[in-house]
């Protein structure tokens, strides 16, 4: 089913064209040079920014496919969990739309289409993977860190999640303190590469209890080594930052790691899911992908592209959705600030 997607749930507004899990063209403008100079995503300019580019990235798609509106089979638009003004604007874009051509609409569950995201192919590629189910799902983004067990891709159970920071939080939270921009994940792998991640001591955080996490303590702990250190006074890149860079990672994808490998013990899960902005990370790609052999289980791991956020996996899993008549949008259905994976709509 040819499906138009449509994503704006934070920082970046994205459509797609997708057919099942395959992307026909996809779009994304991102705002991250709007909200550098805050440190952080500003709701109101997330808001406006969305709005100048919605329609835009809608039409790029579509020339891009080189199809028409008539062409397509439903619309898709994520609903939750995001800033309410950002919400708005795809969901009042895709109502409108729906509207207009009597085409049917869902409202999709932005944390479960990150875990789609693996399973999504473009032409000349592969294709898919169909894995067994149930799969273990990390997601770990900037605003949500959970591991699910995932029974189908519709049907999602939560495992464990963040009792406090995501993931890609902590990571931008200590960037921040380190002084170095925003956002903070990207910058602090390349200084990692570089650093020795034995150099500082850093405990791991609920490291053997149960599967939620906690990340907020670890920016503390960056924010007192980086002062008794004397770090503020380093170059860019200096040793000291990079061991710090360093040791901080380890520490958050020890915990991550750690917990996908509890998660798949104790469920039984046949293979392991790893998704959300934080899974582009290349060492925790590379503990996920060394736990899973020791396992003997298979790692669907998104590609980075598709690891940030995207429409396309909005487009897949909103898809399945139509195919199943599942969360319909309608003129009066309302964004979801907050939205558990478990719950259909
Ligand atoms: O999924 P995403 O694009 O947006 C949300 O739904 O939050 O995730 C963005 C998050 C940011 O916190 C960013 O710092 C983090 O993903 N991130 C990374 C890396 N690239 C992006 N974290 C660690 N290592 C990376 N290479
Ligand atoms: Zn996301």
């Amino acid at each position: 089913m040819l499906v138009l997607a449509l994503e704006s749930s934070c920082d970046e507004t994205a459509a797609a064209l997708t057919d099942g899990p395959l992307v026909l063209a996809e779009a994304v403008r991102s705002q991250v040079d709007l909200h550098r100079r805050y440190g952080g995503v500003v709701p109101e300019i997330a808001s406006r920014a969305h709005l100048e580019a919605v329609d835009i990235l809608a039409s790029e798609v579509l020339e891009a496919s080189g199809r028409r509106l008539a062409d397509l089979g439903g619309i898709a638009v994520t609903q939750g969990p995001g800033l309410v003004g950002a919400l708005l604007v795809g969901m009042s874009f895709a109502k409108g739309l729906a509207l207009a051509t009597g085409l049917p609409a869902t409202g999709v569950n932005h944390v479960k289409a990150h875990a789609l995201a693996p399973f999504l192919a473009e032409a000349g590629d592969a294709p898919p993977p169909a894995p067994e189910f149930p799969l273990a799902a990390l997601v770990a983004s900037g605003g949500h860190t959970s591991l699910f067990l995932m029974e189908d891709f519709l049907t999602f159970r939560t495992l464990g999640r963040t009792l406090d920071d995501a993931a890609g939080e902590a990571f931008d939270k200590s960037a921040k303190l380190m002084g170095l921009g925003y956002p903070g994940g990207a910058v602090i792998e390349r200084l990692a590469a570089q650093g020795d991640p034995g150099a500082f001591r850093i405990s791991r955080p609920m490291l053997r209890d149960g599967l939620d996490f906690s990340f907020s303590g670890l920016k503390t702990r960056v924010a007192d080594l980086y002062r008794e250190h004397g770090l503020e006074r380093e170059p860019d890149s200096g040793r000291g930052l990079c061991d710090l860079a360093a040791s901080f990672q380890a520490a958050a994808v020890d915990v991550m790691a750690a917990k996908l490998e509890a998660a798949l013990k104790s469920t039984g899960a046949r293979g392991a899911v790893l998704a959300g902005g934080v899974a582009a990370n290349g060492a925790l790609r590379g503990a996920a992908a060394a736990l899973c052999r020791r396992l003997g289980v298979p790692l669907y791991a998104a590609r980075p592209a598709w690891c940030a956020d995207n429409a396309s996996m909005i487009g897949y899993l909103g898809s399945l959705q139509l195919a199943k008549g599942e969360n319909p949008l309608t003129p009066f259905s309302e964004a979801k600030t907050r939205w558990s994976a478990e719950c259909p709509a």
